[in-house]
């Protein structure tokens, strides 16, 4: 039986990408793809949502769609295998977004929780770009003009994901059936939801400087783990210490597998006996740092010494993703025909049409 199944996926390239971008959402895209289930996978860059709100900063998007293409490539997505292209490369995707436009509303768009908590973080609120705020619109159509089935993402995409079927049914229902409703695949375990930053911080950001990146130094791991927030009130060894809010182990639970404690800690038989023991008390800081160290290294040495590799040859980099866009862009224009024959905009391809007319004007 034919694979039905059709991934797509992307991130905004506006920095190089960190663990939380790798447990929210990469590790799962490299396993999906691995996995074979899937007919089609689509990893994209989203340049043109990078600009809504990057509008006089175009170099910074430009020089980060290059860091991000390494980091796809580092993490193990595999060109053979899932179709890497550029947003902006793919023109159908505006005219698909013009259209879509007729389908939502602005209370509608002013509803979305996602773009509302962007609006405030940016202070936006007395001059949102009509891009930015248009934004959940385009990413329908990226997600629909390659017929997504499942899209993996982090929650904070869910209200886009509503939108994009909102958007999906409506089509369907006015113009009749055309267009796929996506679902959403997000993390299977809670700590990788919604990874914080290394102060202990609701997220990973760049101007906060809390990430660790997947291109950082060995040292500079060590660095940031040995930095990370615990428990504030975990003061000596010997107090009882808090595992809330305490990012070491919201990256363990992220993190650690059983196999990782033959490999660097055969004091415990696993994170639950190590939790055990911090909570009661005579496990310090530094031990459980130590550990993790040696886990995110293990995990992300392969991903950094992969990205070397790719770093040698940059120009074939630029070369895969031209080959992925030109993909790419064969798909979205084949759903492009079919949205305008559905929207009776297909004049020029419609035999049928043009001989009625012709009839009713000569009766
Ligand atoms: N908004 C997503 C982000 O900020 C990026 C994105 C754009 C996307 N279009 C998409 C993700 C379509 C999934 C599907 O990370």
């Amino acid at each position: 039986m034919e694979k039905e199944k059709v991934i797509l996926t992307g991130d905004r390239p506006t920095g190089k990408l960190h663990i939380g971008h790798y447990v929210g959402s990469l590790r799962r895209r490299v396993e999906l793809q691995n996995s074979g289930e899937y007919r089609k996978i689509f990893v994209f860059e989203a340049d043109a949502q990078a600009l809504t709100d990057n509008i006089d900063n175009p170099e910074k998007v430009r020089q980060n769609v290059i860091e991000v293409a390494l980091d796809y490539l580092a993490v193990g997505l595999d060109p053979q295998k899932s179709t890497i292209f550029i947003q902006s490369q793919i023109p159908e995707l505006c005219e698909l977004s013009f259209y879509y436009m007729d389908l939502v509303t602005v209370s509608r768009l002013q509803r979305n929780p996602t773009v509302k908590t962007e609006i405030q973080m940016r202070n936006f609120e007395t001059s949102i770009p009509v891009g930015f705020f248009t934004y959940p619109i385009s990413q329908a159509a990226d997600i629909t003009a390659f017929k997504a089935t499942t899209v993996p993402v982090g929650e904070d995409q869910e209200p886009m994901l509503e939108q994009a079927r909102e958007i999906v049914r409506r089509f369907n229902y006015i113009y009749g059936e055309t267009l796929v409703e996506p679902e959403i695949l997000l993390p299977d375990n809670a700590a990788c939801l919604r990874l914080p930053g290394t102060d202990g911080k609701a997220k990973m950001s760049k101007s906060l400087g809390n990430c660790i990146y997947l291109s950082d130094s060995a040292d500079e791991v060590e660095k940031k783990v040995r930095s990370m927030f615990t428990d504030p009130t975990h003061l000596r060894v010997s107090d009882p210490g808090k595992l809330e809010g305490n990012t070491v182990f919201t990256y363990l639970d992220a993190f650690c597998k059983p196999e990782h404690f033959g490999r660097y800690w055969t004091d415990y038989a696993n994170l639950d006996e190590v939790k055990a023991h911090y909570t009661r008390g005579g496990l310090g800081d530094m031990k459980v740092k130590k550990f993790l160290a040696a886990i995110l290294q293990e995990e992300l040495t392969p991903i950094r010494e992969r990205r070397k590799e790719f770093e040698k040859d940059i120009p074939a980099v630029y070369d895969m993703l031209k080959k992925g866009c030109e993909v790419a862009r064969e798909t979205a224009a084949q759903t492009l025909d079919e949205v305008r024959r559905a929207m009776k905009i297909n004049y020029f391809d419609d035999a049928a049409l043009i001989a009625e007319q012709a009839q009713r004007f000569h009766q």
